[in-house]
């Protein structure tokens, strides 16, 4: 059984170990509200759907990745899992839905979390607010996942290694629907357009928290899916790659 040992609890959101300040939190509320990317509670229940909004195409992205992602654990039996950077909770509801897995959804955003608690109740899906992995437990994840989230962090490999000691005898670190570039080149002409982006939205300080990764940032142990002109053919659009990590 998995015990989260919170601190404290408030609108249902548990905070784990010492919360590190950063002005993180506020700036990227303030870009999600000028990108039009807050949704309503009921647009987010019913996530990766999203129909009759600009960013719908976008979304059916998603629900590809998703899909493809819940089809490869539902064969694993009951899971306890961990999804860093989980937002608005609508993934880590999805990932509680296959075999009544134990899922844990952590992030810093405040705002996220309190939105995802609101929307799914479900008995066996805790939202935490935690900035330091150490203080989770050990030995208690089967698997751990970052979807969409692992560019906002500057070191996946120094990650791994304190997520490692997190995960149980069998677990799996996943990482999907994050830009990982071949080269250093592509990452650095991505990196300038970040910049370009987030200086035109007048939010030019979020720039040092988006890392742009090559594929030697890690170190994979399998490719689950890439990007290709023959996926593209099956139907599969997703640009982004799928990796499960070695531990
Ligand atoms: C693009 S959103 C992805 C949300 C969700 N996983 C999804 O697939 O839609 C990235 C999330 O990563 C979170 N994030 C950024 N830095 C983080 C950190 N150090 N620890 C936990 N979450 C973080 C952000 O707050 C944000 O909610």
């Amino acid at each position: 059984m998995l015990e989260l040992n919170s601190k404290k609890v408030k609108n249902d959101v548990h905070f784990l170990g010492k919360l590190k300040k950063s002005s993180f939190t506020q700036l990227y509320k303030g870009i999600r509200k000028k990108e039009g990317r807050i949704l309503t509670d009921d647009q987010v229940k019913n996530l990766p759907k999203l129909a009759d909004h600009f960013l719908q195409n976008e979304w059916k992205l998603r629900e590809e990745s998703s899909a493809r992602f819940l089809n490869h654990i539902r064969k694993k039996g009951f899971l306890t899992i961990l999804e860093i950077g989980c937002g608005n909770g609508w993934f880590s509801h999805l990932l509680a839905n296959v075999n009544k897995n134990r899922v844990v959804g952590q992030d810093i955003n405040q705002f996220e979390l309190e939105q995802a608690a609101r929307c799914f109740g479900d008995e066996n899906l805790s939202f935490i607010n935690c900035t330091d992995f150490n203080s989770l437990p050990n030995n208690s994840f089967d698997l751990i996942v970052f979807n969409a989230s692992i560019h906002y962090f500057p070191t996946p490999n120094d990650l791994v290694q304190v997520l490692a000691e997190k995960l149980t005898s069998k677990g799996e670190i996943h990482v999907m629907d994050s830009p990982i570039y071949k080269t250093k080149m592509s990452a650095e002409s991505a990196e300038e357009r970040t910049q370009q982006y987030y200086m035109a939205k007048g939010f030019p300080e979020l720039s040092r928290f988006y890392f742009h990764h090559t594929q030697s940032a890690f170190l994979v142990k399998k490719m689950h899916y890439r990007p290709s002109r023959i996926n593209k053919i099956f139907g599969n659009k997703n640009p982004f790659q799928w990796i499960q990590i070695k531990v």
